[in-house]
Order: C-alpha cells, then structure tokens, then sequence
C-alpha cells in the first residue's frame, strides 16, 4: 500500500532538489518548469486569451514553444515575445515557429517596453507576462518597474521562482524574486491582485506569490 502522508511541500522539495525541472521536455525541447505550473498557465491562457504573451528569460526556448503552441490553440493570432541577453542555445523547432519573435537583449533594456508598446498596437488586447531571467531580487524588480510603462488592467503577470531562498527551496541563495514581489508592492500596492486561488491548485508552484492580475 502507498504511504498517503507526503505534503505538497515534501514534494516541492523532492522535484526540485532531485533537479527533474531541468529535463522537462515540451515537443522534446527543455522547458525548466514545474509541470503543474505549466498546466496552470495553460488555463490561466484558456481564461485570458491573449494576443501577446512575453516572456523574459528563453534559454532553450521550450517554454517559448509551450506558450505558442497553446496560445494559439487558443487564439490563432497569438504572438510571444521572448527576450533574453543570448540565444545561442535555441533550439531550431523554435526558429522554425511563425508566432515567436525572439529579442536579444537584457530584459531591463528600455527597447523591450517599446517593443511591447508596438506588439501591442499591432495586436490589441490582453497580455501574459512571465519572468524567468536574472532571478536576483534587483534585477526582478527592475523587470517590474519596466511593464509598469506597458501593463493594462487584465492583464496577467507571473513572476517566476520565487520559491528559491528557502521558500522552501535553495535556502541561503540570497534575495530573489519573493523579496522583489515584496519590495514592489510596498512601492505599488495598487497595482496587481494576487491570485493565491490560482497559486494554491495544485499544492505546490515554482512562484510563490506571483500569480499576478493588473488591477
Ligand atoms: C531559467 S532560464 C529560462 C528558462 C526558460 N524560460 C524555460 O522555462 O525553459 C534563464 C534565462 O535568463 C537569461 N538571462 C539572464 N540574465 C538576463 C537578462 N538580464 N535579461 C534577459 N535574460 C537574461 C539567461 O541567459 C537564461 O537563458
């Protein structure tokens, strides 16, 4: 008989710290996600229905492909946006994908917002944001204080891995994207409603405190 007694957080911890996220494969291309977030997202999109989804942080691009191929089961218009300081690693299934446009450069560059104050006119309607670059608590708050000049009410923001630091895991990593989340919404308490609903579905997420609706 199986024993019925681990908590979501017992398996948070073995998840992450067997590092079974870094050979997660969306169409076998590697995606460093929780599966249960993934599946989150997919209805947090089936929801929202966006035009745009941008993200920040690509890698390998299988979280890229991911966003594509769903968001435009959902809305065939659908176009992603993936930003990162290098692309070098990309896998050629994602060049090959007519919604993704891949931007080279820091997430926190002022040419990002203007990139996706263009996509936007050009695609009218609400937006996906994830981070998943630079996990350090300035560089996350930077991030933010950059869609702030781009956000729309509606629109859904996920901020990414702020369970390391010990939230549970990675203890002792050092301010990240818990503490970022935190020190914007002591600048900003206005500005998003924090989705714990969505959060909480499947016991455990990646992002503690950062499913986020702009207000
Ligand atoms: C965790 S990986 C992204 C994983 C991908 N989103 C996925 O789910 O498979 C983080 C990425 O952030 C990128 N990165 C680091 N600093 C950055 C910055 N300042 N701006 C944009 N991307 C950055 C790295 O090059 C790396 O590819």
């Amino acid at each position: 008989m199986s024993d019925n007694n681990h908590s979501p957080n017992e398996y948070h911890q073995w998840y992450y710290n067997t590092e079974v996220w870094l050979d997660v494969r969306y169409l076998g291309v590697p995606c460093y996600k929780s599966v249960s977030d993934m599946w989150n997202y997919q209805e947090i999109l089936q929801e929202l229905r966006p035009s745009l989804i941008v993200e920040f942080g690509t890698r390998f691009g299988g979280s890229a492909l991911f966003f594509s191929v769903t968001g435009r089961a959902i809305n065939p218009d659908l176009k992603v946006l993936s930003v990162d300081i290098g692309h070098e690693d990309v896998d050629a299934r994602v060049y090959q994908d007519p919604a993704i446009y891949l931007q080279t450069s820091s997430s926190t560059d002022p040419a990002v917002a203007l990139r996706i104050q263009s996509m936007r006119a050009h695609a009218p309607g609400p937006v996906f944001f994830i981070l998943d670059s630079d996990h350090r608590k300035e560089h996350v708050l930077a991030e933010m204080e950059l869609l702030r000049s781009v956000v729309m009410s509606g629109d859904y923001l996920v901020v990414e891995d702020g369970n390391i630091n010990g939230n549970p895991v990675l203890p002792g990593w050092g301010e990240g994207p818990s503490e970022a989340i935190r020190a914007y919404q002591e600048r900003y308490p206005d500005d998003y409603h924090v989705d714990t609903e969505r959060e909480a579905k499947f016991g455990f997420t990646f992002s503690p405190g950062g499913f986020l609706i702009k207000r």
